[in-house]
């Protein structure tokens, strides 16, 4: 019998020997909180984003809700953004005291369907947050140029986006605010980390105040606040893991796009197209393919999207979910939303499903998945 193969996740970091000896060193320096680390990593990454200010944060939630507050959007506001992403999205929008105003998604990208984002735009709309699921950006041409005629702000979430480009610029090198978020299941990670890119040094100024409880400093003993910030600095001991990532980015993203196309060469086949197996669209100049999603066929399916994933798990394979539509959530039912408004994304949310992708996978990985998934999808799939 063959040995049975290791578990393998859906996701995994690559964290690298050098970076495990920088984080020893980092603790051994007497300084663990935000320092010289931080202000590194936000050089780097302001170097990947042509130089644009970079403020470094301890999560990419916080630093959406601190662009909304630095926007000046707050309570009477409509912020326009997608029923498909992690619930941060728009939580955030809730937690400045605004209104999230949903615009379903296009089914072929899976991003906000920017045809749709005109008729939603109210007096009270006051900014666009779209989110690049699995890294493959939303048309930042279509958006800025809407943004633009209608006076509106834009939070690019670009949580997944790091590493992706639009027509060869790279995402976070122009437009307005761009999120991106080091969380350990993004393309590079700080542990738990993210950054903002800003404007100009009054938007850095207001950034760094809203990470640290308002505060400004001057001179030696001079301390000042005038408005209500958080506690959102990110540590000296992530900033190095986010250092040790950052030189990784290009390989990493080279290694998952060419996972990308293997799995398009086995999912591609006319078997799993027979069996109704959906792909995402293959952007293979711009994505950073952060992740792998295969829509399920549901509505030929005996058993719902967990019963394929129960079948994978038991064949030695993680697989995720990204997103449940957040408009069902019973937080967003009570303010009004239900079933049917967004019907693409609530397709989505029940029937997309995240294959295994990162940087240390190899072929034979691809193929395993593969294999099981057309095990599984034979077994539940009505012809
Ligand atoms: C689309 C999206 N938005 C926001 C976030 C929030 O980032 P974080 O977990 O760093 O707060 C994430 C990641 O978790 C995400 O994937």
């Amino acid at each position: 019998m063959r040995p049975a193969e290791p578990y393998l996740p859906f996701t995994r970091p690559s964290i690298d020997e050098e970076t495990i000896a920088g984080v020893a060193e980092v603790l051994r320096s007497g300084w663990l909180t935000s320092g010289p680390q931080v202000k590194a990593f936000e050089a780097k990454v302001s170097e990947h984003c042509g130089g644009r200010p970079v403020r470094a944060f301890n999560s990419g939630t916080c630093t959406m809700e601190i662009a909304l507050r630095i926007a000046g959007v707050g309570p009477g506001h409509e912020v326009i953004t997608t029923p498909l992403s992690w619930v941060a999205t728009s939580n955030v929008v809730l937690a400045v005291g605004a209104r999230p105003v949903f615009v379903d998604i296009d089914p072929v990208t899976r991003n906000i369907d920017l045809d749709r984002i005109e008729a939603a735009i109210t007096p009270a709309t006051r900014a666009l947050l779209p989110v690049d699921l699995a890294g493959l950006p939303v048309d930042r041409d279509r958006l800025h140029d809407i943004a633009h005629r209608h006076r509106l702000r834009v939070i690019e979430d670009a949580a997944q986006a790091f590493g992706s480009q639009w027509r060869g610029r790279r995402i976070g090198s122009f437009g307005d605010f761009v999120s991106f978020s080091f969380h350990p299941n993004k393309n590079v990670t700080a542990i738990e980390g993210g950054c903002l890119v800003l404007n100009d040094d009054r938007e850095a100024r207001l950034a760094e105040q809203y990470r640290l409880q308002g505060v400004v400093r001057t001179g030696y003993d001079g301390m000042e606040v005038d408005l209500v910030g958080g506690k959102f600095n990110l540590t000296d001991v992530a900033a190095r893991v986010g250092l040790g990532q950052l030189p990784r980015l290009e390989e990493f993203t080279r290694k998952r796009a060419a996972l990308a196309r293997a799995y398009f060469e086995r999912l591609g086949s006319p078997a799993f197209r027979a069996l109704g197996l959906g792909l995402p669209v293959a952007d293979f100049n711009d994505a950073n393919w952060h992740m792998f999603q295969v829509m399920l066929p549901g509505e030929r399916m005996d058993v719902g999207r967990a019963g394929v994933m129960a079948d994978l798990h038991s064949a030695g394979i993680g697989t995720g979910v990204h997103y449940p539509a957040i408009h069902l959530f019973s937080l967003y039912r009570r303010m009004g939303w239900q079933d049917g408004d967004f019907p693409n994304a609530e397709y989505a949310g029940r029937n997309l499903l995240t294959l295994p992708l990162f940087p240390a996978m190899e072929r034979t990985d691809v193929d395993r998945v593969a294999e099981a998934l057309a095990a599984a999808l034979s077994r539940h799939v009505r012809a």
